[in-house]
């Protein structure tokens, strides 16, 4: 197993960190279409990104003809949702077909890219098949084995987090289990099929996602019984098996967008996921939820200038991808002009020019409005960015002004 060559296609969150992890064990490629991240790749030095002499290393690049002579393929690309919330797969299926013209006899193409139950198979599975020519579990193999790495403070690695793998058939599913179990330090979990193995990642989401669907609704109930949720939960944490979730604000690619799928296979034959649709409602539903609250608390000030802290969709973290803070913003924008604070961003994204950096701060506001729960506004003194007459408006009430809090 030493000499396999393995290539991870898609260098994001998810693929850079699996790259280089199998690259301290076997010669491995890192395949990516984002020319600039490539070179930021390779102008980061990465004691990883040598060949040493037994092979073993990680070379990255954007150009497709390194990808040839692999004997694994691993597909960690973005799954999105198009505008009507169905799942987008073109960009999948043509990373497909590219591959299916160099793999060879013996070849294994992994998806780690989050899928519903079923996709594998009936999408990809045929497309490989009519592209190469050749014949699955003859010719070639295929595997599933879903990422479930956690961004922000709580981050965990992908190594640290046991694998959860399969494959077409049980001589696929092994080799698989046995290529991930050399990296993954938590171990590996070896489930019967590719379809186990795909619903297991959209079950993990959805179940996080109507967790907080259901906080979210209890909020607005107990904000209109004037109780404090926070207090009520903190509370409710003390029985033992009282599972703790937050109200909050959905965003990012996985939680926010996976329960679709679910639903959209769902429909697929005819069957109905109530729950799963609602919770997703009631989620999007809160960018409006907070908005009013925020119009209610400033329709009678006269405003020129507010600042809103914190739009990274998860706090502690500088991902802003399909942050509901941003579509706060948007709306608030229509009204007033609004300056945007947030440390994690500005020092991760310099084509973020749009957010301000804290030092720039010098300004003094009428509104303060704090979105991500970042650990510094817990202990930040945001009245010295505020007028004398100024109102704070703390989203999930965590800093030290939570007079307007709203979840
Ligand atoms: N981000 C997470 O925390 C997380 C956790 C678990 C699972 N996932 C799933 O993993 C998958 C990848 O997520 P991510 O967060 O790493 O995405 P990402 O947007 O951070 O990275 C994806 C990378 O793939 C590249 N890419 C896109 N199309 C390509 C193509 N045709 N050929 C080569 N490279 C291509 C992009 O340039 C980008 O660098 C998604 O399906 C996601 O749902 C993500």
């Amino acid at each position: 197993m030493t000499d396999l060559k393995i290539c991870v296609i898609g260098l994001g969150n998810v693929g850079l960190d699996l790259a280089i992890n199998f690259s301290k064990k076997f010669h491995t490629i890192g395949y990516d279409i984002n020319k600039s991240l490539i070179e930021k790749i390779k102008n980061q030095k990465s004691k990883h990104l040598k060949i040493s002499k037994n092979g073993v290393g990680l070379e990255v690049s954007c150009n497709h003809k390194l990808i040839v002579n692999c004997n694994v393929y691993i597909i960690t690309v973005p799954s999105p949702v198009n505008k009507k919330k169905l799942p987008d797969l073109d960009n999948i299926i043509e990373l497909t077909k590219l591959i299916s013209k160099f793999i060879r006899i013996g070849n294994i193409l992994i998806y780690e890219s989050t899928f519903y139950p079923g996709l594998t198979e009936e999408i990809f599975i045929p497309i490989i098949e009519r592209e190469s020519k050749l014949k699955l579990n003859k010719d070639f193999y295929v595997g599933y084995s879903p990422e479930r790495i956690n961004i922000g403070k709580n981050k965990r690695l992908s190594n640290e987090i046991v694998k959860i793998t399969s494959g077409s058939n049980k001589k696929a599913s092994k080799i698989i289990d046995s290529l991930y179990k050399r990296i993954i330090k938590a171990g590996t979990y070896n489930v019967e099929s590719i379809r186990i193995a795909e619903a297991v990642k959209i079950l993990e989401n959805c179940q996080r996602d109507l967790n907080i669907a259901f906080m979210n609704e209890i909020t607005k109930f107990f904000n209109k019984l004037n109780l404090d949720t926070k207090k009520v939960i903190e509370a409710a944490s003390t029985k033992w098996n009282f599972f703790q979730f937050y109200p909050g604000l959905v965003g990012g690619d996985c939680i926010a967008v996976d329960p679709y799928y679910l639903i959209f296979s769902a429909k697929k034959i005819k069957h109905d996921l109530p729950l799963v649709r609602l919770a997703r409602e009631t989620n999007e539903g809160m960018v409006d939820y907070i908005y009013k609250h925020i119009t209610k608390a400033i329709s009678n000030l006269k405003i020129s200038a507010l600042a809103f802290f914190g739009i990274s969709y998860k706090e502690n973290c500088k991902q802003i991808n399909n942050s509901m803070y941003l579509r706060i913003i948007q709306k608030l924008e229509k009204n007033y002009k609004v300056d945007i604070y947030d440390h994690f961003v500005e020092k991760a994204q310099p084509e973020s020019n749009f957010v301000r950096t804290m030092e720039c701060a010098n300004k003094k506001y009428d509104v303060i409005i704090i979105g991500s729960k970042h650990d510094e506004y817990k202990k930040m003194n945001f009245k010295k960015f505020l007028n004398k007459f100024g109102t704070i408006i703390d989203i999930h009430g965590i800093s030290m002004y939570p007079k307007n809090k709203i979840l």
